[in-house]
């Protein structure tokens, strides 16, 4: 596990935007998984600004989003379809039949994540995968529990996400209570992972990276296992970390 702690979230950003560059620029049709959320958001910030000065081109750049809220429509303020257009697909040229996020309105949710798993996995897995992490260690919406899923699945959200996620929302009660979620192995199978973590708030998640262990309840950890990851960090977030 690489550990990297910067300044502040736009150093780290810009590294970060490094490596999906240099991930674009390596391969002919470069696959990117994509989160959502405040930690990702200088990462496709930098991209955009590097796309607008002609340095990155994103022409063959296909994209599957980590997840996706059950029950809001596309256009909802709030679901990930919109802010992903909002933030960077509709600043950038990707195009638009490379853009992959879980449908949270289909009417079987099941065969939904079965199609999108098989669509994922069939294109040989991302290239490279950008993770945030919940205040309990989750990753995308694979929540801390005594059990794991490793495929696309519905997940119930924990109710500290929910709290979490409530301050995009008018109010706690109108956040989704389950989403569409890539399961550990979809994510695993990501030949390189980033993990961004920035604030206070996530050091405690972090701090799991002091020792070699894996657990459920935090699954963050089973990331330790992957042959190249690396965990990018601000001071805050890396404030209880003794292994750098
Ligand atoms: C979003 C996602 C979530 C977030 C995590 C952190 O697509 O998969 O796991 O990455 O909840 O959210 P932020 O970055 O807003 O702190």
């Amino acid at each position: 596990m690489n550990i990297k702690v910067f300044k502040d979230y736009d150093e780290a950003s810009f590294y970060c935007a490094d490596l999906v560059a240099s991930t674009i620029n390596k391969n002919s049709h470069p696959i990117l998984g994509l989160a959502t959320g405040s930690s990702p958001l200088g990462v496709y910030q930098e991209i955009i600004r590097r796309y607008q000065k002609k340095q990155l081109d994103l022409a063959n750049v296909t994209t599957f989003n980590l997840d996706e809220y059950v029950g809001l429509p596309r256009t909802h303020e709030q679901s990930y379809n919109y802010f992903m257009r909002k933030n960077f697909f509709d600043h950038v040229n990707i195009k638009e039949e490379n853009i992959n996020l879980p449908d949270g309105l289909a009417e079987d949710l099941q065969e939904e994540c079965r199609q999108y798993s098989q669509k994922l996995l069939a294109m040989g897995g991302t290239d490279i995968q950008i993770l945030g992490i919940g205040t309990k260690g989750h990753i995308a919406f694979n929540e801390a529990n005594s059990k794991l899923q490793a495929h696309c699945h519905v997940e119930i959200l924990d109710q500290c996400t929910v709290m979490d996620n409530s301050r995009f929302f008018k109010c706690k009660e109108d956040v989704p209570l389950s989403a569409i979620t890539l399961g550990m192995m979809e994510i695993f199978c990501s030949k390189k992972i980033v993990i961004l973590a920035f604030g206070r708030s996530k050091a405690k998640a972090i701090a799991s990276f002091n020792d070699d262990q894996i657990t459920t309840e935090v699954p963050v950890t089973f990331m330790k296992t992957h042959p190249d990851a690396t965990l990018i960090l601000d001071q805050e977030a890396a404030a209880e970390l003794n292994v750098v």
